[in-house]
């Protein structure tokens, strides 16, 4: 049995909660949050698990083994640090930390300890998402050409990053998880509409050395809700829409091609470009349908318990993390490309 504290039960924290709390192999022995309002609210949900403002009484106690921390990112990585030194496994909310330096030293430092450190990259654990990580491994959509991806809505303002760093996690380790040729550079813009000068609207756009492209449009100020993924490969393409309720994941037998006639000689004769374009069946395939997180919290347990590598792991949280802080380098500098590699 491993035993757990959930640290800050905000907005996210309670999710972690109930999820690690129906969880075989699992107790929450503790739940950390220093508004003494959230902890009076965590108390009459869950009367059975003690609620407590310090973390450093978790990091004490010998029979605790691991720190779920689900806390702002700045506090990431001075909590992760403690919790790791105190013998602790650590699972991190996303993004891993606020620098690709401090996401490093964590990773060393559970190296060190030998103590698992995961990321919740919730996405990676939806049944789309693995369902299209099992069409493209098989070459289903051939090469991926574009991964088009929008993600926005009237959402939480963080006051602590902005919605590059919140949002934009989500779609870069799902990016990351389908596609191994690496991000060489990052082009980013945006803006705030607040005081606070956090940006609000942000749009990312990523390079890699072969003829792929990744854009992103992420927004917190967005009148209507949308969570669309479009993905072009040179066979196929697919559109994932996770605000659908059964079928989020539709597949095209759509693509083009181009055929050039010999037009050297007129005006007219180079114009004679012809473009040939498929438009095939399209299908739904079946996809499964549990709580992302759970499968989520089902690994963390899974890669303590049994020593397996878990799919979020730290090093995937290191890699969005390094595309973040490029990404808001070139945002700083009004779009300026940053390179990865
Ligand atoms: N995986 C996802 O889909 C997902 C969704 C939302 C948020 N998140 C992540 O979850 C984390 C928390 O976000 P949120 O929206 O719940 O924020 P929040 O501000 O609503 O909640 C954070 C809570 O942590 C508490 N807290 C802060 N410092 C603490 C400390 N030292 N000890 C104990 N409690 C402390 C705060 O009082 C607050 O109640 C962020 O990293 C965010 O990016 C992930």
């Amino acid at each position: 049995m491993i035993n757990i504290a959930v640290v800050g039960f905000g907005y996210w924290g309670p999710n972690l909660v109930r999820n690690f709390s129906q969880l075989e192999h699992c107790t929450v022995k503790s739940i950390v949050e220093t508004n003494a309002g959230r902890r009076s609210t965590a108390q009459k949900l869950y009367p059975q698990i003690p609620t407590m403002p310090s973390f450093d009484a978790v990091i004490s106690d010998p029979h605790i083994d691991a720190i779920v921390l689900a806390v702002p990112v700045s506090a990431h990585f001075p909590l992760a640090k403690a919790a790791l030194l105190g013998g602790k496994h650590v699972l991190l909310e996303k993004p891993m930390t606020d620098s690709a330096e401090h996401a490093r030293e964590l990773i060393d430092l559970a190296q060190r300890q030998q103590k698992v450190l995961m990321v919740d990259h919730t996405f990676l654990y939806t049944g789309a998402i693995k369902k299209i990580k099992e069409l493209t491994s098989k070459g289903e959509i051939g090469e991926m050409q574009y991964f088009d991806s929008v993600r926005i809505n009237l959402g939480l303002f963080q006051h602590d990053s902005n919605v590059l760093w919140d949002l934009a996690a989500h779609d870069i380790s799902m990016l990351e998880y389908l596609e191994a040729e690496p991000i060489q550079s990052v082009v980013a813009t945006g803006i705030s509409h607040t005081p606070n000068r956090i940006e609000n609207i942000a749009y990312l756009t990523a390079y890699y050395q072969s003829n792929k492209i990744a854009h992103f449009t992420l927004s917190w100020t967005s009148p209507v809700k949308i969570r669309k993924i479009l993905i072009g490969g040179t066979r196929k393409m697919l559109v994932y829409d996770d605000l659908e309720p059964t079928e989020k994941v539709k597949v095209y037998d759509t693509g083009f091609s181009m055929n050039s006639e010999d037009s050297t000689n007129s005006y007219e004769e180079r114009n004679k470009i012809l473009v040939d374009y498929r438009v095939g069946d399209a299908y739904i395939p079946k996809i499964e349908m549990g709580e992302a997180l759970r499968g989520m919290a089902a690994d963390f347990i899974r890669s303590i318990r049994e020593g397996t590598e878990p799919t979020a792991n730290a090093q995937s949280g290191l890699s969005v993390v390094r595309i973040l802080e490029a990404a808001d380098r070139s945002l700083r500098n009004r779009g300026q490309e940053v390179m990865l590699t």
